[in-house]
């Protein structure tokens, strides 16, 4: 108390009260309460305007008991000014800089320089500063070392759509944009760096969702000779380092589950295991029943099921709600069962009869209050839909509790994927991913089948992580990419140098990228990764601020040789 200070900052806002002014100065870490109890220093206060930027000399004072702020750092204090000097005048924002404020995304996007202005939002800023830092020290402290590598690059394998972007000086060649830095971490374990990270920036061109951008940002990290034991072991020592800045202590090893059980038990690769409320397998009731749908649906295919609690309440409204809730995963709807005061209930009731019904709440374990949901159809349509609902209805009647948070390793990955659309296997996480060992004997017997040395990190239903043990040994690669239909030509083509890099001495290595903007929005409890980056996109991949991207000058397509088709045409 008593101290004198210079302070530079924004008005937040200016009021009049009982003859003394009253201005809130804002900067980066919070506001305070500045005083101007008299002329002339009051005349030019009473002037001031949000958002004007001033320098205050004066002195710090304890604020009267009856006007203690304890919601507030700085709540108890108050400045007594002694020296005005405004530096700017601003014009009247176009949103009123606050937390709780009513603008809309687009408008705050629009001006995102004020939308940052506001503590919530920079608040996030200031998180992401602190965990990129420890990050950052953990893995130096653990000889990890950090290198940078290309932007302009060759297509990285990773799935998505490349971003191109076209060469000048090799007229109608392009770069593509990496999406990971995944093939120069190999090169670089090739070349004997062992332990790399990097904060690494990303670019992915498909489509976005409220956790997904064009360009994000991954905590990547790759080492020589590791294993999967390694790789969970130091993911979990960062998380116990990072969490712990907002308040949360992950335990310090993460359960795991096999992507099978995960997708089984749960209906997700990357189960919010914040809740319990797990599928229940009802082939063998369905395929004993008489009712039709679900027999036929038992015995060319899978038939799960979900017990809601207190359900056996819901109104019409609400079970047709479940049935369309479920078709956007291509399941046509779903059956449901209940036992009411009046009896059992089901649309099957007519053929199941009451025993029938009574067999499937028996089956799924459903008690007097719950209500049974039923789909039946292709294994995959099955287990994401029941893993959808499952979602909606925890949070629909809030199953999970306030503060908790749920971490966990999926292991185990299948190391193919087949898509019917084009009749071909993907990899299901990149094709430089090693297969489990034991199962590589059915790589071309039964490729479906193989599991991979694969693991993702969950959080709260949100995939955090994801990463391999890579392959080393060229002879598996060859037969990898024979699974993926990628013959010898196209492979030399795509990744010749890499391959070429691993007759020279590759030693075994792995490693896992997370992405840090998802990591920053969970732990700022956040459920948009746009908030967490300081000047993101649209999801229609727009900068509303800059207006990128943007039409070019002829002249500068020229340059690169290049014309366009048909503007405006895109997808
Ligand atoms: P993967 O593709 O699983 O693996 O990505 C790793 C993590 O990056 C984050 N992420 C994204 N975040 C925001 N917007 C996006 N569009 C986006 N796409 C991915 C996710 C994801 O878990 N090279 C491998 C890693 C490895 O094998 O080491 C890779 O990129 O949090």
């Amino acid at each position: 108390m008593g101290r004198r200070v210079e302070l530079y900052g924004w008005v937040r806002r200016q009021r009049d009260l009982g003859g003394i002014i009253f201005v809130d100065l804002r900067d980066r870490e919070g506001w305070v309460q500045v005083l101007f109890p008299a002329d002339p220093l009051k005349a030019e206060a009473a002037t001031l305007r949000a958002e004007d930027v001033i320098r205050v000399v004066g002195t710090v004072q304890a604020r009267p008991e009856e006007m203690i702020n304890r919601e507030l750092p700085t709540g108890a204090i108050e400045v007594h000014a002694e020296e005005l000097e405004v530096l700017t005048r601003a014009d009247v924002p176009p949103f009123v800089v606050e937390d709780h404020l009513t603008a809309s995304e687009e408008l705050r996007l629009r001006y995102r320089y004020l939308d940052l202005r506001r503590p919530a939002m920079m608040r996030c800023l200031l998180l992401r500063d602190q965990v990129t830092f420890e990050a950052r020290r953990y893995f130096h402290e653990l000889g990890f070392v950090e290198v940078e590598t290309p932007i302009l690059t060759r297509s990285t394998p990773e799935g998505a759509r490349d971003y191109l972007v076209p060469s000048r000086l090799s007229r109608g060649e392009f770069y593509a944009l990496p999406q990971s830095p995944q093939l120069f971490k190999q090169l670089l374990q090739v070349a004997g760096l062992g332990r790399y990270v990097q904060i690494a920036r990303c670019f992915r061109d498909e489509d976005l969702r409220a956790d997904r951008q064009p360009e994000f940002t991954q905590i990547d990290v790759e080492a020589s000779f590791i294993t999967e034991e390694d790789v969970f072991t130091l993911i979990e020592g960062l998380f116990a380092r990072l969490f712990p800045l907002v308040g949360i202590t992950p335990p310090p090893r993460f359960p795991r589950l096999t992507h099978r059980d995960a997708m089984e038990r749960f209906g997700s690769d990357r189960p919010d295991l914040r809740f319990a409320l797990e599928l229940q397998e009802l082939g063998g009731v369905a395929g004993e029943c008489s009712f039709e749908v679900l027999r036929q649906a038992a015995a060319t295919g899978r038939v799960k099921g979900l017990v809601i609690p207190g359900g056996a309440a819901f109104s019409r409204r609400q079970l047709d709600e479940l049935g369309e809730a479920v078709k956007p995963y291509g399941a046509p709807g779903v059956v449901w069962f209940r036992r009411t005061a009046e009896g059992y209930a089901s649309p099957a009731k007519k053929a199941l009869g009451d025993e029938g019904v009574a067999r499937f709440l028996a089956a799924a374990g459903a008690g007097a209050d719950d209500l049974l949901v039923v789909v039946g159809g292709a294994s995959r349509v099955v287990l994401t839909a029941l893993g959808a609902l499952r979602v909606a209805l925890a949070r629909q009647l809030a199953l999970i509790p306030a503060g908790q948070h749920a971490f966990a390793w999926i292991t185990d990955f299948p190391l193919l994927e087949w898509d019917e659309e084009t009749q071909r296997y993907y990899a299901c996480h990149h094709p430089f991913t090693s297969p489990l060992p034991a199962d590589l004997a059915r790589l071309e017997s039964d490729p479906g089948s193989v599991r991979a040395r694969a693991y993702d990190v969950v959080m709260d239903g949100y995939e955090l992580g994801g990463g391999s043990i890579r392959i080393h040994d060229p002879a598996v690669q060859r037969r990898v990419f024979a699974a993926l239909g990628i013959d010898e030509e196209e492979a030399r083509s795509k990744f010749g140098f890499l391959l070429e890099a691993f007759r020279f001495g590759a030693p075994p290595h792995g490693g896992i990228a997370l992405g840090l903007d998802r990591l920053v929005m969970l732990m700022s409890g956040r459920d948009s990764i746009r908030d967490v980056i300081a000047f993101p996109k649209t999801t229609a991949g727009n900068c509303l601020l800059t207006q990128a991207p943007s039409p070019v000058a002829p002249a500068q397509l020229a340059e690169l040789g290049l014309a366009l088709a048909d503007r405006g045409a895109g997808e």
